[in-house]
């Protein structure tokens, strides 16, 4: 036996701990030291995160708009990582890979994954950072492994593919396919944070013949003119509506993309709806709206709600691989995964800062 003559190791690390955002309540989270995941059932997955970022709905949370989600509870719902082990039952992936985590987890088997409708499985869902603890951390456990995660491309850009986790596929599926976009139509999407912008990039599979996009934001403004926005309207004079209906000759948009999860944006796109058009909720909303069916009830409009299902992912990515999708140019700044607090202060002051994606990426290279 050799093992004596090896060297030992300078210093112990303690492989039942790990580093994480932790919530502790509206408006209060931090990087704590807490127990480091270990595999529950034979369908999971331990990935150790190497890329990660926060999520517009992470700034939900903190605002108290999520209150279901409990203190003690580990932050996130995007990223990728190796996989570290595997449970029993897990064929699709083994301890090596590169695997992207999807923010929706599916088990693959109940009605409603059946039924394409992963983000309502029966025993996954969007759990993660949710009712699960989730992959703002070192380590993250995954249920139902097999369908939760994606195979990393070799050579693929982790930046570009981390936003495969959850803005790509919400974009795409709750704001394009929910909106109906079809070629010529005219558009307009209210929020340019990461998911209106990943609707805009989206939305041109379909040639849309005019995107208008909506922000107080001039930063993220800017950038949805360089993504291809016809025209931007900044909504803080409270003239929003004038403003579209005037770009499209009274008539209104065929589809209006809520993207932010407020009253005032909702009012907005009820209120541009052209006769027949479709308003397509992507925003989590922590409050009541008021539903204007005393303006819409003669307006043959469709209003759609949905939680990502995720069920695109393999098509963005191979979107992605041949390059007509571009996700990176969402980047605007990087931070080590354990200076995460200065990359929620970043996100949260997005205006401020000329933030939009985060990336967050772990020092460690095992
Ligand atoms: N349905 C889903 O499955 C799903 C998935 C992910 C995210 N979301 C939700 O999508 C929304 C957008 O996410 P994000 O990551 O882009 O968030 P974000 O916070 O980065 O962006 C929101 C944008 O809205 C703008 N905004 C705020 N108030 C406004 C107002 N009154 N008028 C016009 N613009 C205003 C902000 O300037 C910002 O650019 C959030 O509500 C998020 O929770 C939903
Ligand atoms: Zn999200
Ligand atoms: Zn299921």
């Amino acid at each position: 036996m050799t093992t004596e003559l090896l060297p030992a190791p300078s210093v112990a690390a303690d492989v039942t701990r790990m580093k994480a955002v932790v919530y502790h309540g509206p408006g209060a989270h931090a990087w704590e030291d807490v127990p480091r995941p270990t595999i529950q059932h034979a369908t999971d997955a331990l990935v150790r995160i190497t890329t990660s970022t926060i999520c517009g709905t992470d700034l939900h949370i903190l605002k108290g708009d999520l209150p279901a989600i409990v203190p003690g509870r580990i932050l996130g719902h995007e990223g990728i990582g190796v996989v570290t082990e595997v449970g029993t039952a897990v064929t699709a992936v083994k301890p090596g890979d590169r695997v992207i985590i999807s923010c929706v987890t599916a088990c693959g088997t109940c009605d409603y994954c059946r039924g394409g409708m992963y983000s309502h499985c029966r025993d996954g869902g969007w759990v993660l950072g949710n009712t699960i603890d989730g992959t703002q951390a070192e380590f993250v456990r995954i249920p139902h492994a097999d369908m939760s995660l994606h195979h990393l491309p070799p050579g693929a850009d982790e930046e570009a593919l981390v936003m495969l986790s959850d803005i790509l596929p919400t974009g795409f599926e709750c704001g394009v396919l929910n909106g109906q976009v079809k070629p010529g139509d005219t558009m307009a999407i209210v929020g340019a944070g990461p998911i209106g912008l990943a609707v805009l990039l989206t939305a041109q599979f379909y040639s849309p013949a005019a995107v208008h996009v909506v922000d107080v934001d001039d930063h993220r403004l800017r950038v949805a003119t360089e993504f291809g926005a016809t025209s931007v309207i900044n909504s803080a004079d409270g003239n929003a509506v004038e403003r579209v209906l005037a770009l499209t000759g009274g008539a209104g948009v065929n589809v209006a993309v809520e993207a932010v999860g407020v009253g005032a944006t909702f009012d907005i796109c009820q209120a541009i709806l052209a006769p027949g058009g479709h308003l397509a909720n992507v925003g989590v909303h922590g409050a009541p709206v008021t539903l204007h069916i005393e303006k819409l009830w003669d307006r043959n409009v469709t209003l759609t709600t949905r939680l990502v299902d995720t069920v695109s992912t393999p098509m963005l990515l191979r979107m992605i691989g041949s390059g007509k999708l571009q996700p990176k140019r969402l980047v605007t700044h990087r931070f080590a995964l354990d200076d995460v607090m200065a990359a929620y202060d970043t996100f949260g002051h997005a205006a401020r800062d000329g933030a939009l994606k985060v990336i967050l990426t772990s020092r460690q290279e095992a």
